[in-house]
């Protein structure tokens, strides 16, 4: 395996495939093809597994696309640049970006938006610049997952979704950055915008939504009620804000009924980080009438779409969704990473498990049995 930054070749290395919807991620010898224009090479040094990524893979309310290498919550270094990059050289620290920034289209200089038209969320498998792939093997092509793919030892990702940070903050823990955590916090802040002694219900207790419980503490929330059907989850919650814990199984009413008297009515916020429409429905009706908002992360493993009674609107209430907590990714992240260097934002408490890459199959088990919030994946040196 060997590289130069002027002239960057094909280079083999070790990438977990997955096959087919549901199956073992098998290690395999990819290829990966040099940076094309705008794009650039990265050595990743971490990846977590992100519950989006379990989704995919499991392929039951989305479109399949296998062989595939999945990962999109990662750090890394930069190998070589494709043509015409001028932001980033080789030895950069970065952070991939599962949803970019281009700088220049209508919703990226709109100020309201972090939905960028270019280099959004990628749903095909490909690049965004030529709809196809850069890893292959055996010739045969490997589809992408978001443009990231970080369960490879090198991806290619477009210059557009990778975020230069800075190199003294430890990339084993800053990868939760690249989604989770950021997802979290920046739903909390700049989407809902907690105001100080308001009331917080949040339904899912995993990383996501723990990030939104300790970007409630941070805003002085008084009082964060944290939902979820694992009982498990109840002592870790404490750690990050949850003031009450809420278990679905042990009520004998609807859970919404419970947190409207606990509330006086309803939360002033509400938050979905399950992945179940029908828990937008029950986080729609547990906040408060007039100006109860709710907002929704989680993405379906199963049914699309939304229902909800007209009352609950023409009452007062909003239903808003985020990727990436609203943040603007290249613009934003840097001021994350700053805020955990002097300690104001928690990131290691979210990780339950560290292992190396051989062991990726370990943490998808560890996910699907809903023992860790984080595992984070090593890349061999
Ligand atoms: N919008 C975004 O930018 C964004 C970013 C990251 C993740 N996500 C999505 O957010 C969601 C949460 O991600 P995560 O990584 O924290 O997932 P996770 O699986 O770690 O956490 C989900 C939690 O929900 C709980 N849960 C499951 N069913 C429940 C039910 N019926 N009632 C109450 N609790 C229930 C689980 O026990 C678990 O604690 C996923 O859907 C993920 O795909 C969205
Ligand atoms: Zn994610
Ligand atoms: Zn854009």
């Amino acid at each position: 395996m060997s590289s130069s930054t002027k002239h960057p070749h094909v280079i083999t290395c070790k990438a977990a495939v997955a096959w087919g919807a549901g199956e073992a991620l098998v290690m395999e010898e990819v290829d990966v093809s040099p940076p094309q224009p705008m794009e650039i090479r990265i050595k990743v040094v971490c990846t977590s597994l992100c519950r989006s990524d379990v989704t995919a893979w499991e392929s039951q309310a989305q479109i399949p696309i296998f062989p595939r290498i999945f990962g999109h919550e990662a750090s890394g270094i930069v190998e070589s640049v494709g043509q015409g990059v001028t932001e980033f050289e080789e030895g950069d620290h970065v952070l991939t970006l599962f949803t970019g920034e281009c700088m220049k289209c209508k919703q990226c200089t709109s100020g309201k938006s972090n939905i960028c038209q270019v280099l959004g969320l990628e749903r095909r498998g490909v690049m965004h610049s030529d709809q196809k792939t850069r890893f292959s093997v055996k010739g045969k092509p490997i589809y992408h997952y978001c443009a990231v793919s970080s369960f490879s030892e090198y991806t290619v990702v477009h210059s557009g979704c990778a975020v230069k940070v800075s190199s003294i903050a430890p990339l084993d823990k800053l990868c939760l950055l690249s989604c989770g955590v950021a997802a979290g916090l920046g739903a909390a802040w700049k989407v809902a915008d907690i105001s100080e002694g308001s009331t917080v219900v949040i339904f899912g207790l995993g990383t996501v939504g723990l990030a939104v419980a300790q970007g409630a503490k941070l805003r002085g929330a008084s009082r964060i009620i944290g939902v979820d059907t694992n009982p498990e989850k109840s002592e870790k919650a404490k750690a990050f804000g949850i003031t009450d814990f809420v278990n679905p199984n042990d009520l004998h009413e609807p859970t919404q009924q419970v947190i409207k008297r606990i509330t006086d009515g309803g939360a002033d916020y509400s938050f979905e980080c399950i992945g179940d429409t029908g828990m937008i429905t029950t986080a729609l009706q547990s906040c408060c009438d007039g100006w109860g908002l709710t907002v929704t992360l989680g993405v379906p493993k199963v049914k699309p779409d939304v229902t909800a009674h007209y009352a609950l609107f023409l009452t007062g209430r909003t239903l808003k969704g985020c990727l990436f907590g609203g943040w603007k990714p290249k613009s934003d992240l840097p001021l994350l990473v700053d805020m955990y260097l002097r300690e104001e934002i928690q990131i290691d408490e979210f990780i339950t498990h560290n292992m190396p890459f051989e062991d990726i199959n370990k943490a998808f088990d560890l996910m699907r049995e809903g023992k860790c919030l984080r595992c984070v994946i090593h890349m061999p040196k």
